[in-house]
């Protein structure tokens, strides 16, 4: 991820500095960079002297000193541990200007403890870059507790001059937006293979050729990598409770395995052979209904703890996951009143708590803001 945020940096016109714990790494990063510079030049993106000059605003080395000496801001992308985060974040603070802001790509993880390992809370927040961020348009901005509007401001704005969409998360909540929403529709899918409801197979098809997704979930968690969707799965559990029960049955033996999905050869899916091929005439043996059903009863929860707008929420998961469609306007366009009873009817025959409405989804129900035909559902 830092190297594919630094090209763009770069190509937008910043001079970016990589550090790494090795040359060899850094090395490395530098050879992606080019090659996919070269990319864009073959399909006509971008100029070769763009290409060229974009390159060599890249500087590498392993020198936190010298990498910040006069740096205006500085963006992690170390592994997925805080441990590790706050480490950097404090190195980071020790050698950089008073001035700079420090962002961070965690999917997952604290930004407000992150922004506590410095003197400099205020200027520190999240920056959730999409893979590959060369490509993808979505960035969630997280405020963490500390972080000041002013770093918000101009994190969006640089969000902006890199030719992305930012959508903002006010609350440092695990999971953010899109993972959290993501997070809630594959344990639904999970649980429902479990329970021999439907094969993934078939729970696939329908996602995919009913519901219009462009994956199937399974599918799309051994794409993702099922190590990843199990870390994200742990951090929402622990975050959130019974709500995001794991299925461990289903997931846990995989991880025991090391069968992680695409990167692995194995998942839910073989992709040995490239990627599966789901049935088609299996489309109807699931009711995609029940994945809308969970995902707008998130949405709402988040909507609920003020960590993000309707719009926001749409644009991450239309954005982020190229859904057909964001879960609030899907439930403003079918009405709020059928979600509130699809859940209902899945949570009395479960006893889930991933099927529990969202206070505010009835209240908005109770007041009549079923959706768009009444004039106001999550939208006015
Ligand atoms: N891979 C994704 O799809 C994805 C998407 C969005 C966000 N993220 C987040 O981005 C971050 C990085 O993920 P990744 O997949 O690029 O990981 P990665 O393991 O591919 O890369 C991490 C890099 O950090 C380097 N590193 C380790 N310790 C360091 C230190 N002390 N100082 C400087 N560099 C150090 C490693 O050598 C490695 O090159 C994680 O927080 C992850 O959650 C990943």
């Amino acid at each position: 991820m830092g190297h594919g945020i630094g090209e763009m940096l770069a190509m937008t016109g910043y001079h970016v500095m990589l550090i790494d714990i090795n040359d060899e790494l850094l090395q490395k990063a530098r050879e992606k960079i080019k090659w996919s510079l070269d990319k864009f030049v073959e399909k006509k993106r971008i100029r070769r002297e763009d290409a060229d000059s974009a390159l060599a605003r890249v500087s590498t080395t392993t020198s936190y000193e010298d990498a910040c000496r006069d740096i205006d801001m500085a963006l992690e992308a170390v592994p997925e541990n805080i441990n590790l985060k706050k480490e950097v974040f404090s190195k980071l603070d020790a050698v950089s200007p008073p001035h700079a802001l420090f962002a961070s790509n965690t999917s997952t993880l604290s930004i407000t403890e992150m922004g506590e390992a410095t003197r400099r809370p205020d200027r520190v927040a999240g920056m959730h870059f999409f893979n590959p961020p060369q490509l993808m348009t979505l960035v969630e901005i997280i405020k963490g507790v500390n972080t000041s509007q002013e770093t918000i401001n101009t994190l969006t704005e640089l969000a902006k001059k890199l030719g992305k969409t930012p959508v903002i998360v006010r609350k440092d909540v695990r999971g953010f937006i899109v993972n959290r929403i993501l997070g809630v529709v594959f344990n639904e899918a999970f649980w429902a293979f479990k329970r021999g409801e439907a094969t993934k197979e078939a729970i696939d098809s329908s996602v995919k050729y009913t519901g219009g997704f462009p994956m199937g979930w399974f599918e799309l968690a051994d794409f993702v990598g099922l190590d990843i969707a199990y870390e994200v799965g742990r951090i929402l559990y622990e975050a959130y409770g019974e709500r995001f029960k794991p299925c461990s049955e289903i997931i846990d033996p995989l991880i025991k395995e090391k069968k992680f999905g695409q990167k692995t050869g194995v998942g839910f899916y073989d992709w040995t052979k490239g990627r599966p091929r789901i049935p088609f005439e299996l489309l109807d043996e699931y009711d995609v209904e029940r994945s809308w059903a969970v995902a707008v009863n998130e949405a709402a929860w988040i909507i609920q703890d003020d960590a993000a707008n309707p719009e926001d929420i749409d644009t991450g998961m239309k954005l982020g996951t190229f859904w057909p469609s964001g879960p609030c306007e899907y439930a403003d366009r079918t009405g709020l009143g059928m979600i509130l009873n699809k859940l209902e009817e899945m949570h009395a025959k479960h006893n889930m708590e991933m099927y529990k409405p969202c206070p505010l989804l009835e209240d908005y129900v109770s007041k009549g803001w079923v959706g768009k035909k009444t004039g106001r559902g999550f939208y006015k």
